[in-house]
């Protein structure tokens, strides 16, 4: 046992400490606009002009909408600008900026300009304050000058109105409804198809049976993504990206129905997941399993990519894959199901063959 023989000082005397005088409400200085008449009206026919453009962007921005073509685009450094977003939030943003501003010049300059010391009370208000707080809510409404100005209320109810409107319009892109034969010309249909070739993510190089190592993953596009630019290019890149993963022939299961779409062990996988389509991409050497980091969908690779773990609702769409005479991957066809999130094909469920579900 040891003992503390470290001395102490002893604690100081508490010191009495002055309390801090109040410094009193400060001078209350007049604005220009309650000196000034001239700058008075000034004030209040600049908020009436903020009031008024307002509605003039929210029109301008739905015009846009409907005028400017989505795939107009422009490259600002690195980045893909498209105009017809680009705009459109422009505009609605200077609309709504248009009624802040508005309003503070309001308050600054024309809202009445006394200041009031209001006591401390008990929390729990009686029914004469409440009372009293209506009167002052009505006196604050006659100070406002909505009253006497009424131009200046019916113009922030029409910016206000107006400047809802652009984000209703925008609910027109949630369709079109993807009915059959929309599915069939959008979500259904890749770049791949009979002879495209697999070429690596990036540089584009095609790719040899030979060179895919066995138990590594290896990202590929549609050698014709080339021939596309800006939106369409990342649109259909975002649905035809493929992983291709070479395993040992014994190991995989191959249902009847796609007996000829690997070769010699090589088989293509859709990318993107298929509960809410993140980018697949970490494989299990040992049991051929590939995991969506999202939410941890686990698809076997060994069995036609069905789901054994996790919230995706079907398999991994498998890419039909051969060889040309000179041993380059390429195409069979596109993919025989949708690729990416299954809600988007629910009604479907009859389409599949056995190993697609
Ligand atoms: S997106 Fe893959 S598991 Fe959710």
């Amino acid at each position: 046992m040891s003992l503390d023989t470290t001395r102490h000082a002893p604690d100081p005397a508490p010191r009495e400490v002055a309390p801090i005088p109040d410094p009193g409400v400060e001078e209350h200085l007049p604005r220009y606009t309650d000196t000034d008449e001239r700058a008075g009206r000034r004030a209040y026919r600049q908020i009436v002009a903020l009031y008024g453009l307002s509605p003039l962007l929210a029109i301008a921005a739905i015009v846009v909408y409907f005028a400017v073509p989505t795939t107009l685009s422009f490259e600002l450094g690195s980045e893909t600008i498209r105009v017809h977003h680009a705009l459109f939030g422009l505009l609605v943003g200077l609309a709504i900026l248009c009624i802040g501003v508005g309003s503070v010049h309001w308050a600054k300059t024309v809202m009445a300009d006394t200041e009031v010391v209001e006591e401390r009370h008990e929390l729990a208000s009686s029914p004469q304050d409440r009372e009293i707080v209506a009167e002052q809510f009505a006196a604050g409404t006659e100070e406002s000058g909505i009253g006497r100005r009424k131009l200046l209320g019916v113009s922030l109810a029409g910016a206000l109105g107006t400047v809802a409107l652009p984000p209703l319009v925008m609910l027109a892109d949630m369709g079109p409804w993807p009915i059959a034969s929309t599915r069939k010309e959008t979500i259904e249909k890749t770049l791949w198809a009979e002879g495209v070739y697999l070429v690596t993510d990036v540089t584009y190089r095609r790719i040899r049976a030979s060179e895919v190592p066995l138990n590594e993953l290896v990202n590929a596009q549609p050698e014709n993504l080339q021939d596309l630019h800006g939106a369409e290019f990342q649109q259909a890149k975002a649905k035809a990206s493929i992983i291709i993963v070479r395993m040992d022939p014994n190991r995989i299961q191959v249902p009847e129905s796609r007996r000829d779409w690997n070769v010699g062990g090589i088989q293509c996988y859709s990318k993107i997941c298929t509960h809410v389509g993140c980018p697949v991409n970490l494989f299990e050497r040992q049991t051929g399993h590939l995991l969506c980091p999202c939410h941890q969908s686990t698809f076997d690779l060994g069995n036609s990519g069905v789901v054994i773990f996790g919230p995706a609702g079907r398999s991994l769409p498998q890419l039909p894959i051969t060889t040309d005479q000179d041993g380059y991957l390429v195409a069979r066809s596109d993919f025989t199901v949708p690729v990416g999130p299954s809600y988007f094909e629910r009604d479907s469920t009859g389409d599949y063959e056995e190993g697609d579900r």
